[in-house]
């Protein structure tokens, strides 16, 4: 080399360096898309609130901290707002959750009035409830009772692994999906802006449903027949909706939202031989080149009544006819 300073080749830095750098390198990548995503909910949300959300008077907020006795609000409201036929798939397609409704591109405006709303939401903050000259029904649950629910749930559709005890170490710390349950009721129960609520308690409407349910029709302004009542005390009783859990369950709802998952469509038929109606003549003959070469020394045929048993699936099945038909 001649005058010039000899340039050294960075040296690779020890691995020991290296892996909090990766790490932190990650870390940031991970935090900036969590902003992102976290400022995408947000800008969603503020679109709700102030743009998509019109309010209308006769609208209905059902209020609660989760496992209060949501969906049980929910079915009495389309209960008691509809000829109360089973025919959704699931009962956020009749009474929407109102801070979901923007994630899932729910159309709220095209809603026949009244319309009736879930939330959890809180009353103060950021995320908090839109105030609007409607109607807001806030069922308040024991909250040890919530606390015990919530732990199930969790372990049931949030994957939760943690025991008991944790789990009561997060709910007291509102270190859980919608926050402080203490924070939650008392902020509702101040209602420093006046909204029209009606207050109920869960364990009031377990004592006496019809009494808590005529209750929220006279808050409501619904007039129901006489020989409407026994209907909606059936169907929103315990027993019934638990026949019909999964047009409940948030598992299903999830599924609906996201992939238009229709429940009932599982068990589809039960018949044999239709699968005709759908191959074409070409589709039929590619099949049968496959089964061909696959089965087609096994003497496996579906024309003929079975004579083998599943013991000995071996022994020739049938005869005549196409293989597969
Ligand atoms: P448990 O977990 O104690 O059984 P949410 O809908 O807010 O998540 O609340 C769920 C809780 O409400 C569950 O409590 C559930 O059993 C209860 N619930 C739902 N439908 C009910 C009904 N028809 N009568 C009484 N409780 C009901």
């Amino acid at each position: 080399m001649t005058g010039s300073k000899q340039r050294r080749d960075p040296r690779p830095l020890p691995k020991k360096l290296l892996s909090p750098v990766a790490k932190g390198g990650s870390g940031v990548l991970r935090f900036g898309a969590g902003i992102l995503a976290n400022s995408s909910i947000a800008l969603d949300w503020l679109r709700l609130k102030y743009l998509d959300y019109v309010p209308r008077p006769d609208d209905i907020f059902i209020v609660t901290y989760p496992r209060s006795g949501t969906t049980w609000l929910q079915m009495i409201l389309y209960q008691m707002t509809t000829d109360g036929e089973m025919n959704f798939t699931h009962i956020s397609e009749v009474v929407p959750w109102f801070e979901q409704s923007t994630l899932h591109r729910r159309n709220i405006e095209s809603l026949p009035s009244p319309r009736a709303f879930k939330t959890h939401l809180h009353y103060n903050g950021i995320f908090s409830i839109p105030k609007a000259s409607c109607r807001y029904i806030y069922m308040i649950r024991n909250g040890k009772d919530v606390l015990v629910s919530y732990y199930h749930f969790y372990k049931s559709h949030l994957g939760y692994k943690g025991t008991f005890p944790e789990f009561f170490k997060r709910f007291m710390r509102g270190k859980v999906q919608y926050g402080s349950w203490f924070k939650h009721v008392a902020q509702w129960r101040a209602n420093p802006r006046r909204l029209n609520i009606l207050y109920l308690r869960y364990e009031d409407m377990l004592r006496d449903p019809e009494g808590g349910m005529r209750e929220i029709a006279d808050f409501c302004g619904f007039d129901i027949p006489t020989e409407k009542w026994p209907v909606i005390l059936e169907r929103t009783s315990f027993a019934f909706m638990k026949q019909y859990e999964l047009k409940f369950d948030p598992a299903i709802e999830v599924l609906w939202q996201l992939h238009g998952t229709r429940v009932g469509a599982f068990l589809r038929k039960g018949k044999s031989g239709y699968a005709k109606e759908y191959l074409t003549p070409e589709q039929e003959a590619k099949f049968e080149q496959a089964f061909e070469k696959w089965l087609g020394g096994t003497g496996l045929t579906f024309e003929a009544p079975a004579t083998a048993t599943p013991a000995n699936p071996t022994a020739p099945v049938g005869s005549a006819g196409s293989k597969s038909g």
